[in-house]
């Protein structure tokens, strides 16, 4: 039996799935899926992969390189964030989104922008999505409590939630890179489309998750964001192995 689906991987499926607000077998008999037609829907994929060049007009970029790498500790890079003005989503925030958990935890999180709620409340993942990837990390014994680090590729939230533009995360990289090497973590997940644009230069989550590889510096899985999630159930699954494969690389026994 593969080793994932033992009986304690599958009791931590079920946990999961309880966590995730499973609380009822439906239908009164049960299905048998050996006579179901052999193909399951798919699920939507988001955006096909590609490589997507990012620019930011290059002064920005400077500036941005200049005041990321002159800062020592998170704090300063907090206030480097906060004293940049070339980007424009920063005139329609209401807060600067900076992170929330533990600084030097083993794992940090790195979603794309906040939303409203984030936005409100100056902390990232504390909306609908936060709840679900609060979720997902207990799954596997992580906490934003105890020892995980969280952040954004944008610390301010774009206009409707809009996807943010290349160059809005090109001028964005520099603090990202300066973020990483001062949180320190053993390695990096990437929530999302926008967050393996910024760290690998391409996108196509359906294709690029769970495969790890290398994003600042650091051993890096991407994963899809768990807003995507909460859409397309059928795609917990995926999830769900990606955070196996987190688990064996903590427990050190991941290629
Ligand atoms: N989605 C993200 O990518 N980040 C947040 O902080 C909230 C929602």
């Amino acid at each position: 039996m593969d080793s994932a689906l033992d009986f304690h991987g599958l009791r931590a499926l079920l946990q999961w799935q309880v966590e995730l607000g499973v609380d009822e077998a439906i239908g009164d008999v049960p299905v048998n899926r050996y006579e179901a037609p052999a193909a399951a829907p798919k699920a939507v994929a988001p955006a096909a992969q590609k490589a997507v060049p990012l620019h930011a007009a290059p002064d920005a970029e400077a500036a941005a390189r200049q005041a990321a790498e002159g800062a020592n500790d998170l704090d300063a890079l907090r206030a480097a964030l906060a004293a940049y003005d070339h980007c424009e989503l920063k005139r329609g925030a209401r807060n600067l989104v900076f992170a929330d958990g533990v600084p030097g935890a083993r794992v940090m999180i790195i979603g794309e922008a906040p939303g409203r709620e984030e936005d409100r409340a100056g902390r990232p993942f504390v909306g609908q999505a936060g709840k679900m990837l609060d979720r997902m990390l207990a799954s596997i014994g992580l906490s934003r409590e105890e020892n995980v680090y969280i952040t954004n590729i944008l610390p301010w939230r774009p206009p409707q939630n809009a996807d943010p533009k290349p160059g809005e995360i090109a001028m964005m990289r520099p603090f990202m890179q300066r973020h990483v090497e001062l949180a320190a973590p053993e390695m990096v997940i990437l929530v999302g489309n926008i967050s393996c644009q910024a760290g690998l230069g391409e996108r196509g989550i359906t294709k690029l998750r769970g495969k790890w590889t290398e994003a600042w510096g650091k051993p890096a899985l991407p994963m899809f964001h768990p807003a995507y999630l909460l859409r397309t159930p059928a795609a917990k699954r995926a999830a769900w192995a990606d955070l196996l494969a987190v688990q064996a690389r903590l427990r050190g026994d991941a290629s």
